[in-house]
């Protein structure tokens, strides 16, 4: 079972923000929807554009580069049904935000 990463102060990410933490050496895309958090896989399969410091809305997180969108609940591309995020747990502890990755290796993106 992979271990709790600690990322971040819990105050880093209030409702309707998300961060970009690495974890492991790997870069991940916290988002806090209405106070309930989620963390995607940060590397925007596109081009590795960095998802976490893209514009959240709803739970629709999108990517600052080119503007690929994804639902941080499911890691699903908004349009392309083949896309997807690996999702990963998250947790507040002690005033802190850890992570529990999930999937080792990144999801395949597409060609383009
Ligand atoms: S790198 Fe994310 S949309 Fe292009």
């Amino acid at each position: 079972m992979p271990e709790w990463i600690p990322v971040a102060a819990a105050a880093d990410c209030p409702p309707g923000t998300s961060i970009e933490r690495v974890a492991a050496g790997r870069m991940a895309a916290i988002a806090n929807v209405d106070g309930s958090l989620h963390a995607i896989d940060g590397l925007c399969p596109h081009q590795g554009g960095p998802l976490g410091t893209g514009a959240l809305c709803g739970t629709t997180l999108t990517c600052p580069w080119h503007g690929w969108q994804f639902d941080v609940t499911t890691g699903r591309h908004r349009v392309s049904a083949t896309v997807r995020q690996a999702v990963h747990e998250v947790r507040r502890r002690d005033g802190v935000i850890e992570v529990r990755l999930h999937d080792p290796e990144p999801p395949a993106g597409p060609d383009s």
